[in-house]
């Protein structure tokens, strides 16, 4: 071969071989860019609905809780869309001839569902359950963002892996206690945003194994002190009175189970992971969790 190809062309091969393995890598930079955009993930982007539906409104205007429409979000996989009748429960009554709210009427009558746009889509390879975060102690709005604030609903997060395992790899951060799930202006337990809790020991019935009751008010007797010092938070000592000058309203939550105060969300979440046995970062983070 030495004599068909001499030294010049080599380096040529050499170089074209250079080039098209940049090009390749380039191409895949941004299939790889493209693919992570907000154009891909629809992240933020609000989509065409039949009926310009406001969680804001409904939510924040009328106080009307997720799981009046969202009902299966606590023991299904599924959070699910409500049927028309949820609509009609009210607009059978109230704004009767609005305009945009003919396709509901229309749906009514003839008992199509309203096709609403998905906004948020996995893929089908990909497992997800409602049912084990809410019950686990992760709020809608971790997820989903303020969407008490959304006239138009939109995907706050991306939705892909390195989302889903940022919480995986690290859950203590995002965790507050189950009552809180719904929310939605639920704050990390900080100095300034004090949590107290307290845990039982009896069965719930939901997967959490203890039943743990939290309060963001002081509770009047029985409070102990979350130390952060080694090893981060499940050593308790007794405060005692030291508490009782501070003017926040006393929670009515019966006294004398032993609260805790969590002053920084790592020591609450260190907390909760333990009652509400939550897997160590590597077992949830393994890929049979997702992909089965
Ligand atoms: C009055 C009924 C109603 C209430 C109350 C309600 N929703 Fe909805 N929700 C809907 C309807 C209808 C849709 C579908 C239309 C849309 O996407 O806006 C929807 C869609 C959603 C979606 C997006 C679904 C998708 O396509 O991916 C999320 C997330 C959501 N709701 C969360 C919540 C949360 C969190 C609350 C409580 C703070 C809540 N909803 C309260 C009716 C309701
Ligand atoms: C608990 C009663 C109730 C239920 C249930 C309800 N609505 Fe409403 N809805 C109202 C009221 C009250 C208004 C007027 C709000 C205002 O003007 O502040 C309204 C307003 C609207 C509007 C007008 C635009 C806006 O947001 O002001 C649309 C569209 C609408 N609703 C769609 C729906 C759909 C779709 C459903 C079912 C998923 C639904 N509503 C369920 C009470 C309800
Ligand atoms: C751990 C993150 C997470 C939490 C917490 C969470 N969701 Fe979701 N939600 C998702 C994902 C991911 C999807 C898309 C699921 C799919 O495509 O299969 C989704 C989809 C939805 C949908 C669309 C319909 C459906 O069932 O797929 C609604 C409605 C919804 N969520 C409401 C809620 C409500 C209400 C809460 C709080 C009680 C909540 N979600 C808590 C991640 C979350
Ligand atoms: C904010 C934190 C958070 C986010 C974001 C999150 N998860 Fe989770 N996930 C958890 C926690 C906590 C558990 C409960 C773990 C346990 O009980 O050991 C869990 C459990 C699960 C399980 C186990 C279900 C079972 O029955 O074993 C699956 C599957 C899962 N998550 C999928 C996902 C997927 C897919 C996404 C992204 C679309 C996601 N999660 C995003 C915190 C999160
Ligand atoms: C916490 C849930 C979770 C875990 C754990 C997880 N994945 Fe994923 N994976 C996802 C989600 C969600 C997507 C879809 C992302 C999207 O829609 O772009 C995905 C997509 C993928 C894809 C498709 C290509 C891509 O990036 O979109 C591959 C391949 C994959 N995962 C492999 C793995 C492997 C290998 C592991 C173990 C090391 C793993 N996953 C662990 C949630 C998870």
């Amino acid at each position: 071969m030495a004599q068909i190809f001499d030294r010049s062309s080599n380096a040529l091969a050499r170089m074209s071989l250079i080039l098209t393995g940049l090009l390749i890598i380039a191409l895949g930079l941004t299939l790889d860019e493209l693919q992570r955009s907000p154009w891909v993930t629809r992240q933020g982007q609000r989509a065409d609905q039949p009926v310009p539906f406001s969680h804001k409104h409904h939510v924040e205007g009328l106080g009307l809780q997720c799981q009046y429409c969202h009902t299966t979000v606590e023991d299904s996989s599924y959070a699910g869309i409500p049927p028309t009748k949820t609509c009609m429960n009210c607009h059978s009554q109230i704004w009767t001839d609005a305009q945009i709210l003919q396709p509901v009427r229309t749906s009514w009558e003839t008992g199509k569902s309203i096709t609403w746009t998905r906004v948020h889509d996995l893929p089908d390879f990909v497992f997800f359950n409602h049912e084990i975060h809410v019950n686990k102690g992760i709020g809608c709005s971790t997820c989903h963002g303020r969407v008490d604030e959304m006239p138009i609903m939109y995907a706050q997060n991306s939705l892909q892996m390195e989302w889903c395992l940022n919480c995986h790899r690290n859950p203590a951060k995002n965790l507050r206690p189950t009552s809180e799930i719904y929310n939605m202006a639920w704050k990390a337990a900080s100095e300034l945003h004090p949590v107290w809790c307290a845990a039982e020991t009896v069965n719930s019935g939901t997967p959490t194994a203890e039943s743990v009751t939290c309060t963001e008010k002081r509770p009047q007797a029985g409070v102990q002190m979350a130390d952060l010092s080694p090893p981060a938070g499940l050593h308790p000592q007794t405060v005692g009175t030291a508490l009782r000058s501070e003017d926040t309203a006393p929670a009515l939550l019966p006294a004398g189970l032993g609260y805790t105060k969590f002053t920084s969300q790592e020591a609450l979440g260190l907390f909760l992971i333990q009652h509400y046995k939550i897997r160590p970062p590597r077992e949830l983070s393994s890929c049979e969790v997702c992909h089965r």
